[in-house]
This record gives structure tokens, C-alpha cells and sequence, in this order.
């Protein structure tokens, strides 16, 4: 087709291609309107209301393949980071594509379960972990506890004496590093400081009721590729550490902290890690003749943030002069928490409008709650809107369903999933009021708990019955 023919037709093309990018291979327009995998989200949203999530199945599945195909190095066992996104059907698709879970609490390893995972899938890593926690990840043994203190050790070494068990941990270290100003993991609060971590090693493979199967590390919000080969060698100096002190390891983790794409800020992508990462490693278990450890990464956001959506309708404006204000059916507090917390910039797409030009600059578009700082995002150029336009938040399929609140008795809106064959489930339903408020409109304390009895029948049958475990007193029983 020659534009020069058809003027109006160049424009509308390049009017979309400013609001896409190449890392939505799902998004296209046709007649103005956003698609997504070819289907019409204007029609999505007549069909189940507005606000909702939407989550690609296609593109969670390509980023979990080309996670994994980035490091040469094998046995590779990575896991998906479930606080990221804990919709079981999410963890479904990761456990079919060959990943562990890495979850951070009780809730977190039932949902596994829930989701199929056996327990010898699943590692529990947190900095504290309560006498419920403890009692239900070495009872079902779990692959392995991560251990963050010299006070979680005891903790959890009590609670297997009682249990008359042994359980395999990783150690979590913190190996102290800096880049800059902003990155510096002596700051952060996980893990035993670089400076204790022989005498931890010394003390974990001494004791009786644990297996100190593989040492840990987390730099959450890794600014750049070298500070995993820093971590490399600081941990594998310690692995070879753990060897002489008659401990060989059998894994080594480092982590999540892989960027998504925000914004049109440059990301460094998992193959930039892996080639050298998988290289350095092999060199140094041959320099220092270790035995060959399982290498494991927890990656959360990489896999789920840029596959994830948020559909949400224009209500109002509020013009004051030159300064424009635009009020959604969406919002941070009930669905988009992270510009809350953090500078987080979401692309906002006018999915009604994609072939309009962006003439209107909206100085904030917020959310429908009573705060002001209820800001989706702020100074955004988009075409002239109206009133029931569908707007759409970009890559926020992490970090934000999970974090999200019930501030102003609000509901947090259902989650939809496309799935690979094109149709479109719910994965998450609307909430009811009555589950919003009955912990306060029902204030007896509840020392029944069905997912968790259903849980423990399950996967305790055998071994400890759900009756033995709740006369013991751990479970189901809080204070
Ligand atoms: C232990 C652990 N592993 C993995 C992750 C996932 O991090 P990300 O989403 O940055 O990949 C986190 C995040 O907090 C974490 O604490």
C-alpha cells in the first residue's frame, strides 16, 4: 500500500506503533482497537466488566523456555518465584514447564501443593519462619529449607528434634555486594552476612537433624549481569569451603532479581547472564574440584511481569486549566500497588483510541479511591479521551494482584487468563463482600482451617495423620 496515497492511514499506523512495543508480541490493532492474540479487549471487557488482570499464557511459556534454554550449565533446576504471582493456574503452567516453586511462606507451599507440585518441588526461603511453617515444610519434605540467620537454624533445628526428623536446608548467605549508590545487598535484610557464613557452614553441617544440601543467594533488583558472577565466586569459594569441611554441596541457588522490561528502560535479558554465568561455573568446579552441584535460579518477575495486563475504563475528568486529571474504574491500592512503592512506570495504552494521535497530555491518571496518591501513572501523552474508554496498564503481571488491597471495602478485581488455544477462563473470581469482611463481622477465632486439613490429609496420610499433627499443638492452633 502506497501512504502517500492514503495520508490518514500512515498516520493511524504510526500512531500505533508509538503505543506498542516489540515485547508485547501479543498486542496488534485493528479498527483503532487493541487486540490481544487477535481478540478485541473492548469486547473482552463488555463481557466481564471492568477492572480485570489478564495474564498470556503464550508469553508466560515462552519466557519460562527461554529461561531455561539461557544456561548451558547442567542439572539445571530452576523455579519459579511464587510470591510474584500465586494464581494457581499461573503455577500450573510453571510446573508443566519443568520448574520447581521457591514459595516464602505456609500459604505459599499449599498453594503449590494445590497446584500439583510434589513436595520435593518446592524450597521454603524466608527470614522467619513460625512453628506452623516449620512443622508443615519438614514434616512434608519439602526439597529444602532456606535459612536465613544463625536464629532460624535453631528454630528449625528444634522443631525437627521434635519431629524426629532431618531436614535438608541452604544456607542463605548475603555476599555483600555493591554497584553504585543505589545496589548495595549489605542493605538488604536476607541472608547471613558474608563475614559469619563460614562459621554457619560449620555449625549447619554439625548438626544432627539437618542436611546442609546447598548454599543461597538472593541480590533482589540486580542492576547488571556481573553481579551474578561476583556472587558466583563468593558462594562457590564457600561451597569449596563446605567440601574440605567434609560437607560437599548438592545445589547452588542464586536467586531471582532478573529485570523485567518498565517503561522503555533497557532490561539485561537472562542470556546475557547465562552464557558466562554456565562458563565460570564449570571452570571454577574443575579449579576447585567440587562435585557437580544443581544449579537453581528463582526468577519471579521476568517470567510473569511482561505477560500481564490490566484492563480499566476512564470515569471522569477533572481539568484545572492546562493541568488535566483523569479518574479510572482502576487503581494502585485495590490492583496496581507498585507505583505506590516504588518509581514504577506502567505504559498506559488507549485501547480504544490506538490509531488516535497523542495530543493530550493527562497529568495523572488515578485510581478511584479517596487518596491522592492513588496514581496509576503520571504526565502521560495520549489521544483526547472520553468518558467508558478502555485504557491498559502494561506489563504488570508481577507483584501486583499479590500485593494488592481491599482499601475503601474495595474489591480486587478477577484475573483472566488467554489461554494458548485462545479462550479466555477466569482464574480468579470477583471477591464477595461476605469473604471481604467476615474476619471482623465473625470475630470467633477459627481453629478450623479446611485447606489446611485437606492439605495435611493429603500429604501426611502415611506418616503423621492430620489428628496426630493437631494434638501436638502446632497446627491450626494460633495464638
Ligand atoms: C528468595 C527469593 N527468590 C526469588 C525472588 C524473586 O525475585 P524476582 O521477582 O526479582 O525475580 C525473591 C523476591 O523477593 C526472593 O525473595
Amino acid at each position: 500500500m502506497n501512504h502517500t496515497e492514503f495520508p490518514e492511514m500512515q498516520d493511524a499506523e504510526v500512531h500505533t506503533n508509538s503505543y506498542l512495543r516489540p515485547r508485547w508480541p501479543f498486542a496488534s490493532v485493528e479498527d483503532g482497537l487493541l487486540h490481544i492474540d487477535g481478540k478485541s479487549v473492548e469486547e473482552i471487557a463488555r463481557k466481564y466488566g471492568t477492572p480485570f488482570y489478564m495474564i498470556i499464557e503464550k508469553e508466560v511459556r515462552s519466557r519460562l523456555k527461554r529461561f531455561r534454554k539461557a544456561f548451558a550449565y547442567r542439572p539445571f533446576q530452576p523455579q519459579y518465584a511464587v510470591k510474584c504471582n500465586s494464581n494457581p493456574a499461573i503455577l500450573q503452567i510453571i510446573r508443566e514447564e519443568g520448574f520447581e516453586a521457591d514459595t516464602s511462606s505456609m500459604g505459599e507451599i499449599m498453594l503449590a501443593l494445590k497446584a500439583g507440585f510434589r513436595p520435593d518441588q518446592i524450597t521454603l526461603t524466608n527470614q522467619y519462619k513460625s512453628p506452623e511453617e516449620l512443622h508443615l515444610a519438614i514434616s512434608l519434605e519439602i526439597k529444602a529449607l532456606g535459612i536465613d540467620s544463625l536464629e532460624d537454624l535453631e528454630d528449625m533445628v528444634r522443631m525437627a528434634e521434635t519431629l524426629n526428623k532431618e531436614a535438608n536446608i541452604f544456607l542463605r548467605i548475603n555476599a555483600n555486594i555493591r554497584r553504585g549508590e543505589d545496589y548495595d545487598t549489605s542493605r538488604h535484610q536476607y541472608g547471613i552476612p558474608l563475614e559469619s557464613a563460614e562459621e554457619a557452614i560449620r555449625i549447619a553441617a554439625r548438626e544432627k537433624h539437618t542436611r546442609l544440601a546447598g548454599l543461597h543467594w538472593h541480590g533482589a533488583y540486580v542492576p547488571e549481569p556481573g553481579v551474578y558472577l561476583e556472587a558466583l565466586r563468593k558462594i562457590t569459594d564457600l561451597a569449596e569451603f563446605a567440601k574440605r569441611a567434609g560437607n560437599p554441596l548438592e545445589y547452588l541457588d542464586f536467586g531471582g532479581g532478573f529485570p523485567a522490561e518498565y517503561g522503555d528502560e533497557k532490561a539485561f535479558t537472562p542470556e546475557e547472564v547465562g552464557e558466562s554465568f554456565s562458563r565460570t561455573l564449570e571452570r571454577i568446579i574443575k579449579q576447585k574440584g567440587l562435585e557437580r552441584p544443581t544449579l537453581i535460579f528463582e526468577p519471579g518477575k521476568f517470567i510473569v511481569a511482561n505477560a500481564g495486563l490490566a484492563v480499566f475504563r476512564v470515569v471522569s475528568f477533572k481539568n484545572f486549566g492546562e493541568q488535566k486529571i483523569l479518574i479510572s474504574d482502576g487503581g494502585t491500592y485495590n490492583m496496581l500497588p507498585d507505583p505506590l512503592i516504588w518509581d514504577c512506570y506502567y505504559h498506559i495504552l488507549p485501547a480504544s483510541r490506538m490509531d488516535e494521535a497523542p495530543d493530550v497530555r493527562y497529568a495523572a491518571i488515578k485510581g478511584n479511591t479517596c487518596d491522592h496518591l492513588d496514581s496509576i501513572a503520571k504526565g502521560r501523552m495520549l489521544p483526547p479521551l472520553r468518558k467508558g474508554d478502555l485504557l491498559v496498564a502494561t506489563d504488570c503481571g508481577a507483584y501486583s494482584n499479590v500485593m494488592a488491597s481491599n482499601f475503601n471495602g474495595r474489591k480486587i478485581p478477577p484475573m483472566l487468563m488467554l489461554r494458548k488455544d485462545g479462550e479466555i477462563e477466569m482464574i480468579r473470581r470477583p471477591q464477595t463482600y461476605e469473604e471481604l469482611f467476615s474476619p471482623e463481622l465473625d470475630r470467633e477465632p477459627r481453629e478450623d482451617d479446611r485447606l489446611v486439613a485437606d492439605i495435611l490429609r493429603e500429604h501426611l496420610d502415611d506418616k503423621l495423620t492430620a489428628r496426630r499433627l493437631e494434638h501436638k499443638g502446632f497446627l491450626l492452633q494460633h495464638p
